[in-house]
């Protein structure tokens, strides 16, 4: 099975970014633990990182034939990309929603996602282990898929 593995918005910064709320992993710590949970789980994964909402898209776009879900740490766009949000309904992929701090903890604004209605599951708060449990979750899920 193939996952699309894809970071929002400053998630390249990781490890240099507020330790308290998203831990001391880098982006390609993470990347790293998940080929290893991957590899375990017998998914193949394709990691994507952009700054930039569109860039996003036409990743989605462009990879969703021949992909069986998608792991998405959207960043700051959780909260307002509705173009974002289009790109994942239309698809038509199960995705997992994941975030390494607790969007419900922190500011009003962090705790609305505007992807919700179209994930299966939204992991938050974990730090790293939100992308590892997400993982398992999808697999999960595409696998019971799979089956019927
Ligand atoms: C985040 C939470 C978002 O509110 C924030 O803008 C991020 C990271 C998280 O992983 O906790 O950049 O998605």
């Amino acid at each position: 099975m193939r996952i699309l593995v894809i970071n929002g918005p400053n998630l390249n910064m990781l490890g240099k970014r507020n330790k308290e709320h998203y831990g001391t992993d880098s982006l390609a710590a993470i990347e790293q633990k998940l080929t290893e949970k991957g590899r375990a789980l017998g998914c193949e994964l394709v990691f994507f990182q952009s700054n930039h909402e569109g860039a996003i898209i036409d990743f989605i776009q462009q990879k969703t034939s021949g992909a069986d879900g998608i792991l998405i740490n959207p960043g700051a766009l959780t909260h307002y990309g509705y173009s974002l949000h289009d790109a994942l309904a239309d698809s038509g992929l199960p995705v997992v929603e994941v975030h390494l701090s607790d969007i419900q903890a922190r500011e009003e604004w962090r705790k609305i996602s505007v992807i919700s209605d179209v994930v299966i599951k939204q992991i938050s708060g974990l730090k790293t282990k939100s992308y590892l449990v997400g993982l398992e979750a999808l697999a999960e899920h595409i696998r019971s898929r799979k089956k019927k």
